[in-house]
């Protein structure tokens, strides 16, 4: 098969392509042709030799993939010729990946390997950190901040399908206001009057949940946007791993900050999450209430351009590896 090389030496990193055995499925996993990859920051970490897989997981990068089963599972529904979407430990950037089966999700008709392909990473993430550790009820209000990413760009979407009323927040007001179309209410820019900005928004109250996906410096803002109460899932750190935390606000707010990683949770963890939010999302990936946001497709054989973009910033969506 063709993947990227499980190599940790570069700086920056820059991915190498070249030929791999094709993976042997193990109990429990069926062999799927790529068609198509998205890329996230968990590859780049990889790549640089900061974030090794879990154990028992591929080398080659890649969190989540689409394509077609080339080797099912005997009395499964995951049958040779059957187009699936999945979450993956690893091993997505490459035109074979062994996939374990509860991990796997079928694609809907009416998407394109590509769009299936920006799904799962950017679906799983939102749907852990909204409904498992956030605890999101209909009718309560969100703030989603680095809303215009790979990430942001699927939760709002998701945030608003659960009921909950959705601000978006980010760096770049051209870039927030083409969120308004998949249903946010209002956006915030990033900076000192954040708070000032969300209370504007929320008659003065703050929201119930920050899902933070920047963390850095603005995480004292995020912290301050919160009603009493109110959570803040930190799940992403592009803008830093450090901030400052008022912890007088939590007290007196009695509010929880949690934090989240998905990659480094069991498969029979994995399985019930992906199992939860298929039951939910499908229908709804099925009509359109939900589409992922594909930035740009670039191919295999060119990943490091598709990688130096994810690194440089300024996309809007996710951007995609095509295998073809
Ligand atoms: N914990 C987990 O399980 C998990 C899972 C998946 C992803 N993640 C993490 O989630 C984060 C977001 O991933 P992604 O794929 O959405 O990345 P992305 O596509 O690069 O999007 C990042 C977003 O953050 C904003 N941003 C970038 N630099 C920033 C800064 N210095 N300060 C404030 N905002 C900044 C960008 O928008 P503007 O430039 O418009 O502001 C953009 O909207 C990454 O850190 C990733 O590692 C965590």
């Amino acid at each position: 098969m063709r993947a990227i090389l499980p190599t940790t030496d570069f700086h920056p990193p820059i991915p190498r392509v070249g030929d791999l055995p094709d993976p042997a499925p193990g109990q429990g996993e069926v062999l799927v042709a790529v068609e198509a990859a998205g890329i996230n920051h968990a590859d780049l970490h990889q790549l640089r030799g900061a974030y090794p897989p879990p154990p028992g997981e591929s080398d080659v990068p890649g969190l989540e993939c689409a394509g077609v089963v080339l080797e099912g599972e005997m009395g499964s529904p995951w049958q040779p010729g059957v187009r699936v979407m999945a979450l993956l430990g690893g091993g997505g950037h490459a035109t074979r990946v062994a996939i374990p089966t509860g991990q796997l999700m079928p694609l809907p008709d009416n998407l394109s390997f590509v769009e299936g392909g920006a799904i799962p990473e950017a679906a799983l993430t939102a749907w852990v950190n909204l409904v498992v550790e956030g605890g999101l009820q209909a009718g309560e209000t969100v703030l989603v901040t680095g809303a215009t990413g790979g990430m942001g760009s699927f939760a709002v979407q998701l945030a608003r399908e659960l009921g909950a009323r959705v601000l978006a927040a980010g760096r770049s007001r051209e870039r927030l206001e083409l969120l308004r179309g998949l249903g946010i209410e209002e956006v915030c820019l990033e900076g000192a009057n954040l708070p000032g900005q969300v209370r504007e928004a929320t008659g003065g109250r703050g929201v119930d949940l920050v899902l933070d996906f920047t963390g850095g410096p603005e995480t004292a803002g995020h912290l301050a946007a919160l009603a009493p109460r109110g959570r803040l899932v930190v799940v992403g750190l592009v803008g830093g791993r450090r901030g400052e935390v008022d912890f007088g606000l939590v007290l007196s707010h009695r509010l929880h900050v949690i934090g989240s990683v998905l990659r480094a949770r069991p498969r029979e963890e994995k399985a019930r999450l992906v199992a939860d939010f298929a039951a939910f999302a499908l229908p709804r990936l099925r009509d359109g209430r939900l589409r992922p946001v594909v930035d740009r497709v670039i191919p295999l054989e060119r990943a490091a351009e598709a990688y130096q973009a994810l690194e440089r910033g300024g996309a809007f969506g996710k951007i995609v590896l095509s295998m073809v």
